[in-house]
Formats: C-alpha cells, structure tokens, sequence
C-alpha cells in the first residue's frame, strides 16, 4: 500500500510529532491544531485507552498530579482531565479522539500512535474503530505489533504501521505479517541496509524523532520517506517544503 493511500505526499514527508511539540504542549488541541495550520504532511497522536472506554491523547502511561502519580490506563478519562486541565505541568487537557476528529480538517492525515501497557488489547479494536467511523487518511501505528494484528482482524484495509527501535528484522518480519502501510523506527535503525530492505518489500520508511535539517536532509538522501519532527513548521521551511 503506498503512503498516498493514507493521505501521506510523496516523500519527503513531514510528520508533526505529537503535533508542534515543539512550540506548544504535546498531543493537545493546540499542538496538533498549529502543526495543521502550519503544513505538516501528517499529524502524530499518541492515543491510550483510559479506564472507561475513552481514547485519550496522552504519551507517559504514568502522569504527575498533585495528588500524586496516575496510570492513564487505570485512571477514567475525565477524571484524568480534571486531573490534568489545571494542575498538570502542561496547562491543558488531554484530548479525547473524538475531540481531536472535531477539532481538526476531516482531510488532514492522520498517525494514530496506540500505546498499551495494561488496557485490554481486546477492547481496543471496537473501540478504535467505532471512533474513527468511516474518517479518512488515518495511519495506525503501534510498538504493539500483536494490538495492530487485532486491528488488522477486524479492518482488512486500515494503513498500518509497526514501530521499531530495534531488532531491525523483527520489525520488517512485523510489516509482512500486518500488511503494513509504512514502517516507522528510530533513528538508530536508519541505514541504508534497513531502507534497502523495506523499499525491497514497498514500505515507506518514517524516522523519529528529527529535529534539524541537515539530520533530515541526509534521511531523504538515504532513503527516508519521511520524518517525525517536533518542529514541522521550521523544517518545512528549512527543507524548503513550505
Ligand atoms: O510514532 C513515532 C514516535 O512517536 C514513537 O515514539 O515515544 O515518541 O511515542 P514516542
Ligand atoms: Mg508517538
């Protein structure tokens, strides 16, 4: 499946990570509504499943309060935000998914990031899927490559992405069995024998975390498809994407 297919250009991409992470506070309405607004190719979200059903964009699986630390997991999602609106170290609550859809342009594309440590991988796929109804241009990308073949199950043609910072053939023998979309790995895996042998099976290749142009730069030269960034309004200038 090509990147276009989940609404990424031709490379070079830009993926906001967590949306402008690095102006405003992370996976909240306002990052995510600035990396759009700016022209990021593709919008990051890191999503947990909260205690009562919700999908919350949040990335510790443990956050600070002034009560004391909470698992996100373990925590129902308004709780979590009361928590978190207006003592939290970041100012701003956590969006919901739905929230998140609402708020942003039903064309922008999408990375969902699943992140699961002790929700019920069972209850993700109804969740998720009843969530995003028929929204377009989603990716959905996880380093649980057992909760993406869950997803995989029960939507045949949903893009989908493992996630590697290691083990290099494990996360290629991953992309084969889910049928990927793209491949997504850490920047330690990014060499020329990785891209060689994703682009040998058709995965587009999309590097974290890269904040430089010059780091970016050499990626595409590479082979990279894209990049996460926490700054897609200054690299898209500085790549001269804008
Ligand atoms: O999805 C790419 C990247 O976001 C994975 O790592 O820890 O930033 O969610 P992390
Ligand atoms: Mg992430």
């Amino acid at each position: 499946m090509l990147p276009a297919a989940c609404g990424l250009p031709p490379p070079p991409g830009l993926v906001a990570h967590r949306g402008a992470s690095g102006e405003y506070p992370e996976n909240t309405l306002a990052s995510l509504t600035a990396a759009s607004e700016q022209g990021a190719h593709m919008l990051e979200v890191d999503l947990q499943l909260a205690a009562d059903g919700e999908l919350v964009a949040v990335h510790d699986f443990e956050v600070e309060t002034a009560w004391g630390p909470r698992i996100v997991e373990e925590t129902p999602a308004e709780e979590l935000r009361s928590l978190i609106s207006d003592r939290n170290d970041i100012g701003a609550p956590y969006p919901t998914l739905a929230e998140i859809l609402t708020a942003l342009p039903g064309e922008m594309p999408l990375n969902l990031e699943l992140k699961r440590r002790r929700a019920d991988a069972a209850l993700w796929p109804d969740r998720l899927l009843e969530e995003l109804g028929a929204r377009p241009r989603v990716l959905v990308s996880s380093f649980d490559w057992e909760l993406l073949a869950s997803i995989r199950r029960d939507a045949p043609d949903m893009p989908l992405a493992p996630i590697g910072a290691r083990k290099p053939h494990d996360l290629l023998r991953a992309a084969e069995r889910l049928g990927a979309a793209t491949v997504h790995c850490h920047r330690r895996l990014a060499f020329g024998d990785f891209f060689t042998a994703a682009g040998s099976s058709g995965w587009p290749v999309i590097v974290y975390t890269v904040n430089d142009a010059r780091t970016a730069r050499d990626l595409f030269a590479r082979g990279a498809a894209g990049v996460f960034t926490d700054f897609p309004g200054a690299l898209l200038e500085e790549l001269d994407l804008a």
